[in-house]
């Protein structure tokens, strides 16, 4: 079944139309399918079934407690890239072994806490903060378990240079050529124990063949470590990266990418980790929008909605591309600029785009918005941010409510909290 149908003219989340929801909660809103998350762990999960895996959900794509909890419940782990997103996870429920802790720059205080939360895996970045987290798990009387993220430094087509992660000089990893010496130096600390050795190429994948040189890389380096008398590694890492669909294209070729994963972790005899996050996530998602206002501008057809930037950054910030549709079916056609309330002109959803010619009060529909949606909305123009709405079957429910003006000023006072340097 798929996650987003249109019924009597109606678009349909599973078994719930989506002007009964916007009714319910009003708009802007977030609303996911639970029946497509479900189906993309699966998926994925019966690719990699020929090996021993993990699948450890990349919450950066989307961190709402309620997503969280679903992952959980489906046999999923997570990986968390910040302090914040440690807390969330734990607040989930997940326990520390199902946690692995990335990023490219944790605080001394973020390692301390996943140094004391004993997460399965810290994975670091560079000589220093491999050094640190020796140090600070030394105070902390504990051995840490770490993972060397590599930069595997090729050079892969994205759809923006933003979601490119894995090439030569950027900021992410350690570099390819220094990657063996500081997995010797992790070899020989006494307070961390390295465990795994991985990678992320970037996001949006379009060319398997970027997994094969990279996978090729991490094979090389591991056959290398393993030559010094490293014994500890338990895991390789291959990070996510998996293609969507945002317009049509053909989904992601899991059947391709497991031919290649599959046979290089069988000769590797280690257990695979995976942290897929926009797979799993951005198709189950639409954020549903009022239009406010039509006019004409220039010669063009505006759409003024109450959803724009602020609650979805990717058109702005990535040039992204959401397919936007009427919840209900109208006769007619136009080109329109879809745009925000926000005062900047980079607020739009969508630029000369075709849709139904719809008129204010419409409910319109923005797909694939699961992933980088929500995680990504910000307060600008002091906007509470949206709800969030989970529909599985028949039945929907609320899993973050829409924020209160309240919300907004909940950290501020109007005098300082005034102290003297002295
Ligand atoms: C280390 C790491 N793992 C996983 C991901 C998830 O990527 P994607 O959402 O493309 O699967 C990212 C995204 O930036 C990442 O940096």
């Amino acid at each position: 079944m798929l996650p987003f149908a249109r019924v009597g003219g109606t678009l349909q989340c599973e078994g719930v139309p989506l002007d009964r929801i916007a009714e319910a909660v009003g708009t802007p809103a977030y609303v996911y399918s639970s029946a497509s998350i479900r189906a993309q762990y699966e998926r994925l999960d019966a690719a990699l079934a020929p090996v021993p895996h993990r699948i450890h959900y990349a919450c950066k794509a989307n961190s709402s407690l309620g997503l969280l909890a679903l992952v959980r419940s489906l046999g999923g782990r997570i990986d968390v890239v910040s302090g914040g997103e440690l807390f969330r996870a734990r607040q989930a429920g997940f326990p520390a072994e199902d946690i692995i802790f990335g990023g490219v720059g944790k605080s001394a205080q973020e390692l301390r806490e996943a140094i004391d939360a004993a997460v399965h895996v810290i994975s670091v970045e560079s000589e220093q903060e491999l050094r640190l987290v020796d140090e600070l798990a030394r105070e902390a009387g504990a051995v840490a378990r770490v993972g060397i993220r590599v930069n595997p430094e090729i050079t892969v087509e994205t759809f923006h240079d933003y979601i490119k992660t894995g090439e030569k000089g950027g900021k992410f990893g350690v570099p390819f050529d220094e990657a063996h010496a500081v997995a010797r130096i992790a070899d020989a600390l006494p307070h961390v124990r390295l465990v795994a050795l991985g990678m992320h190429i970037g996001s949006q994948l379009t060319d398997l063949a970027a997994y094969r040189d990279g996978i090729a890389r991490l094979e090389g380096l591991i056959d290398g470590v393993r030559r010094d008398g490293v014994t500890t590694l338990e895991h390789v890492d291959i990070g996510g990266g998996l293609f969507v669909p945002y317009d049509g294209e053909s989904p992601a070729d899991l059947a391709g990418y497991a031919s290649i994963v599959v046979p290089a972790v069988q000769r590797l005899g280690l257990e695979l980790i995976v942290e897929p996050g926009r797979f799993l996530v951005a198709e189950s998602g639409v954020l549903l929008a009022r239009v406010l206002y039509r006019k004409r501008s220039g010669g063009r057809d505006v759409l003024v909605t109450d959803t724009g930037m602020n609650d979805l950054l990717r058109p702005s910030h990535y040039d992204a591309y959401h397919r936007i549709e009427a919840v209900h079916a109208t006769t007619g056609r136009g080109r329109f600029d879809v745009v925000g309330p926000i005062c900047e002109s980079g607020d739009f959803l969508a630029l000369d785009r075709e849709l139904a010619s719809v008129d204010a009060g419409a409910l319109l529909c923005v797909f694939t918005t699961g992933a980088y949606g929500i995680s990504m909305a910000s307060n600008y123009n002091a906007r509470p941010r949206p709800c969030e709405v989970l529909v599985d079957g028949s039945r929907y429910g609320v899993i973050t409510v829409r924020e209160a003006y309240d919300d907004l000023v909940r950290r501020e006072s109007l005098t300082p909290d005034w102290r003297t340097s002295s």
